[in-house]
């Protein structure tokens, strides 16, 4: 058991297998009530909320964790952080964003309201408030992932150093890609009343 946990590569093939198991015995447990339309509407929704764990978790690890401690971490100490973390960290949150927003759409997709939704209920003249609700809170994260992609990220290649640029551009890419995380950060929570609650208070 040790020698499955001391590797990360083994410790996520043993999560996938009980996470197959979680299905088999849902298959067990359902009985004559199995609906195989029912597992894939759960299975893109189990893909979309670890993409979104991945995401926001790392999220908030930047704003709760890395940025307000930065200032603590003296000079010589600080490229640990800026040349082995963060760019590592910065990974798994650009494509956390992205697949966070392809199986948010695939969902909608998939469940036939894609486009209600996208227009945030207009399309049906604002007669479903499942669609206004969820629709908002989709396109919060639109947005999120966009400020991620087309924001965030290209600055702090800057800031990092991982592409050439001048060194006095750095303090200022730092700073703007650190406001829009914290948009981010801002946007996250209510966001989340809308992805979390929509199927609870709509349904
Ligand atoms: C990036 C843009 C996003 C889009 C387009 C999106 C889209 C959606 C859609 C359409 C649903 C409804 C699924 C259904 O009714 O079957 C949903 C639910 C959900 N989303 Fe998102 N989402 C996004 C971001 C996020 C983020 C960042 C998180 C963070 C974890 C998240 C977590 C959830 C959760 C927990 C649910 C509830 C699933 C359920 O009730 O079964 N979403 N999302």
């Amino acid at each position: 058991m040790a020698g499955i946990l001391s590797n990360l590569r083994s410790t996520i093939i043993v999560s996938l297998i009980l996470a197959v198991l979680m299905y088999a015995l849902y298959y067990v447990l359902s009985g004559s009530e199995y609906s195989g339309a029912a597992v894939t509407i759960a299975f893109l929704r189990w893909l979309h909320v670890i993409s979104g764990v991945m995401w926001i978790g790392l999220l908030w690890y930047f704003n709760f964790v890395q940025i307000p401690n930065m200032a603590k971490i003296p000079d010589d100490q600080k490229p640990a952080i800026g040349k082995v973390i963060a760019p590592a960290a910065l990974f798994w949150f650009r494509w956390g964003a992205a697949a966070t927003l392809l199986t948010g759409l695939a969902l909608a997709g998939h469940r036939g309201y894609l486009v209600e939704t996208l227009t945030i209920g207009a399309m049906d003249g604002f007669a479903n408030v499942q669609h206004v609700f969820l629709g908002l809170g989709m396109w919060m994260g639109i947005i999120m992932a966009f400020n991620v992609w087309v924001i965030i990220w290209p600055n702090q290649k800057i800031a990092l150093g991982l592409i050439d640029a001048p060194a006095e551009a750095k303090p200022a890419a730092a700073r703007k890609a650190m406001l829009f995380s914290r948009t981010n950060t801002l946007l996250s929570l209510p966001m989340l009343v809308a992805m979390a609650g929509s199927q609870t208070l709509f349904g």
